[in-house]
């Protein structure tokens, strides 16, 4: 256990074992149990989230972000390793680890409809021990910080998507929890919602001095939200870095070349350096579009050699531009070529 984190999750395997019921048989007349399946959800997951840090939990849909919430909010029960929250274990310390928590799991139905969010957080409020003076101002103050304010008093069914979100986290917020779980909170939500719940969510960070798990599929919403993001797949946890070192880390550089005329790429890929090469027709121009080494006094030696190459073929060279990597490309690179889900 590393007493600087917040939370925890050590060395978390999580096993599904799931029955299906089939038909019956036409001849023996019986029913038959499918073979049972296994799924392994979290396959030895550890990472650390701190106070006032937002960890992103990055991967594609059934990659285990859900499961791996739901283990750090004691809803699902690891088959092998641990979770601490403040130091305590989630499974032996319960109601302790519990009251620190304030989670949001995926969909809508995370508030009473009929009621107002005003009503949402008093009830919600009474349930985990938050009453009378103090209810009322902190549930005023979320509102507040949250955008709400001006609909307090209107019934949740009539609040849209990125409202009821909205009021989802002030409810996962009314008894002061120290940590914040979110799963998929933009997930669904127009442009504007989307932006808005962002920017609430950094200002509960860092304000509030929150330590925050956010799951997502959506790499912008991990680059522009997450200070560490760790990226699952199948289970695994393929990267777990700094938002900047993760995109740093796999910064080979790509450089586009724009010509007055197509370029053959294959003798570019002859030059010590040069990883990959292709020509694309952009806007009436062509662009070679080279990935080169990150080693600079290598790639510097390569440019050199692309520049000598294209000024002998006698082609005009109209500019030159350096791409930057995006966590996109890094996510593709890192979850592409994973052994297929389920199973062992
Ligand atoms: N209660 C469950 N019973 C059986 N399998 C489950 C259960 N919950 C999740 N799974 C399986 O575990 C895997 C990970 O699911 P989940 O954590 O929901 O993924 P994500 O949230 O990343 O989309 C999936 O293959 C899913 O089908
Ligand atoms: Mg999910």
């Amino acid at each position: 256990m590393n007493p600087g984190y917040m939370v925890e999750v050590a060395n978390v395997n999580k096993v599904f074992h799931t029955h299906h019921f089939l038909q019956r048989h036409e001849e023996s007349g019986k029913r038959a149990w499918y073979r049972k399946k296994t799924v392994r959800a979290a396959r030895n997951i550890s990472f650390g989230i701190r106070k006032g840090e937002i960890f992103g939990l990055l991967g594609p849909n059934g990659a285990g972000k859900t499961t791996t919430v739901k283990m750090i909010s004691g809803l699902v029960r690891p088959t092998a390793g641990a979770v601490y929250v403040d130091g305590m274990n989630v499974d032996t310390k319960r109601l302790a680890t519990l009251r620190r928590i304030g989670v949001v799991l995926e969909g809508t139905r995370t508030s009473i409809w009929p009621l107002t969010p005003l009503e949402n957080l008093a009830y919600f409020g009474n349930l985990r021990d938050v009453k009378g003076p103090v209810l009322r101002k902190r549930g005023m103050e979320l509102l507040d910080l949250i955008g709400l304010k001006d609909k307090m008093n209107v019934q949740v069914r009539h609040l849209s998507r990125g409202q009821k979100q909205k009021l989802a986290i002030c409810i996962a917020l009314i008894s002061d929890p120290p940590v914040l779980l979110l799963d998929e909170p933009t997930t669904g939500l127009d442009v504007q919602s989307s932006r808005s719940i962002k920017d609430k969510i950094l200002e509960i960070t860092r304000e509030l001095g929150k330590c925050v798990l956010v799951t997502t599929h959506d790499m912008n919403v991990a680059q522009e939200l997450c200070d560490n993001i760790g990226i699952i797949a199948d289970g695994r946890l393929v990267a777990c870095k700094p938002t900047h070192a993760l995109i740093d880390y796999f910064s080979d550089v790509t450089c586009a070349f724009y010509l007055d005329r197509a370029a053959d790429p294959t003798p570019f890929l002859g030059i010590p350096g040069v990883l990959s090469a292709e020509c694309n027709s952009e806007d009436g121009e062509y662009a070679l579009v080279l990935r080169l080494i990150r080693q600079e006094d290598q790639r510097s030696a390569a440019l050199y050699a692309i520049v000598e190459l294209l000024k002998n073929s006698g082609r005009l060279l109209h500019g030159v531009e350096r791409r930057k990597q995006t966590l996109e490309n890094v996510f593709i690179q890192l979850t592409s070529g994973l052994p297929p889900a389920t199973g062992d």
